[in-house]
């Protein structure tokens, strides 16, 4: 026997296959009773709906697509629960790409996107995407760049001032008495690193007497913290303050300061800071100062603007951005009083 269809539920129901599709669609047309009917068939006959009719008829699919540069960041996946919680109010669903930074990976996600019409396309890029973007919305697809605004501002964004984070994290060194200040983060071509490095050097250039290092990391990891947290922690004269570019970066480098570090105290010996204040970052054992973004709220702006553009193709791109706040813990502060 082949796959149940609409027919074999509207037969099973006693209705017109008009009916099973308003129940389906539009279920406020139908009688509740007959609603009732048809959704006892449809579970006794075990049927599950062929998307593909409806979405050659309308033209798209009901995904959106979401590509991040690292699904292993925390960061990411609570952008993608702030979208996907407003997806579901329209009865999208989001399916993540992760890019791993590789740029084949991130166009052969955006390839497959468009080759399932996708309804609409997230992307935190790696690089300038604007021209593909450009192309996938003159064929109907619209796109929003999410943590990251694109150079001629073309693509709607939702984004962070990472500069004034930058800025924030290193002010807030300053202001505890640090004055041999870190910045340990890369690679510099993310925009959000350069960026927030960026800010680091404009506190430090407001404050004679303070200087600023930068250990470039190939990439935002844990191990590339540790191996930088390690570095450091060898040293005769180490800094008395890092400023992480991430909080995976932030954690590797506490890791490897407090078990390879011969005796360092944090933050009494080196004060730390991390950025994106994901959930990890106050459970750690020293609870970690960061630089908290917004991210569910990212997610879910960065899917109301797609819906806009949805509905009004023809509509100027639209630029959301957030500011960051300093959330002030023990992994920078003796005096913190720890926040969840
Ligand atoms: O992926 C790079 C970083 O940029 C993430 O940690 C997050 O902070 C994003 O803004």
């Amino acid at each position: 026997m082949g796959a149940v269809g609409m027919k074999d539920v509207a037969r099973h129901a006693g209705v017109s296959i008009g009916t099973v599709s308003n129940v389906m669609n539009h279920p406020e047309k139908v009688a509740p009773a007959t609603v009732e009917r048809v959704h006892r068939s449809i579970e006794a006959l075990s049927f599950v709906r062929n998307d593909a009719a409806r979405q050659l008829r309308e033209g798209h699919s009901k995904t959106v697509g979401f590509v991040v540069l690292d699904v292993r960041n925390p960061f990411f996946t609570d952008v993608a629960r702030g979208a996907e919680n407003r997806a579901r109010k329209d009865g999208l669903s989001i399916i993540l790409g992760n890019s791993d930074d590789d740029p084949d990976r991130e166009s052969a996600h955006l390839e497959l996107f468009e080759q399932q019409r996708s309804y609409g396309i997230l992307i935190s890029p790696i690089g300038d995407v604007t021209p593909r973007l450009s192309e996938l919305r003159a064929r109907g697809i619209p796109a929003v760049l999410v943590d990251r605004a694109s150079t001629d501002r073309t693509i709607s964004s939702v984004t962070v001032d990472d500069v004034a984070g930058g800025r924030m994290a290193v002010e807030h060194l300053i202001s505890e008495g640090r004055s041999r200040i870190a910045f340990v983060g890369g690679p510099l071509s993310t925009r959000q690193v350069a960026d927030r490095l960026e800010g680091a050097r404009a506190a430090v250039g407001a404050h004679a007497g303070v200087t600023l290092e930068v250990l470039v990391l190939n990439t935002l990891s844990v191990i590339a913290g540790r191996q930088a947290g390690q570095e450091i922690a060898a040293r005769t004269e180490p800094p008395d303050a890092i400023f992480a570019a991430n909080d995976l970066v932030a954690m590797g480098v506490l890791q490897a300061l407090l078990l390879q570090g011969a005796g360092i105290r944090v933050p009494d010996d080196i004060a730390l800071i991390g950025y994106d204040d994901i959930d990890f970052a106050s459970a750690a054992v020293v609870p970690l100062s960061s630089i908290r973004q917004p991210a569910e709220m990212i997610g879910h702006t960065a899917l109301e603007v797609l819906l806009e553009e949805a509905a009004n193709p023809k509509a100027a791109p639209r630029h959301v951005e957030f500011q960051p706040e300093l959330v002030v813990r023990g992994s920078s502060s003796a005096t913190a009083v720890d926040r969840a």
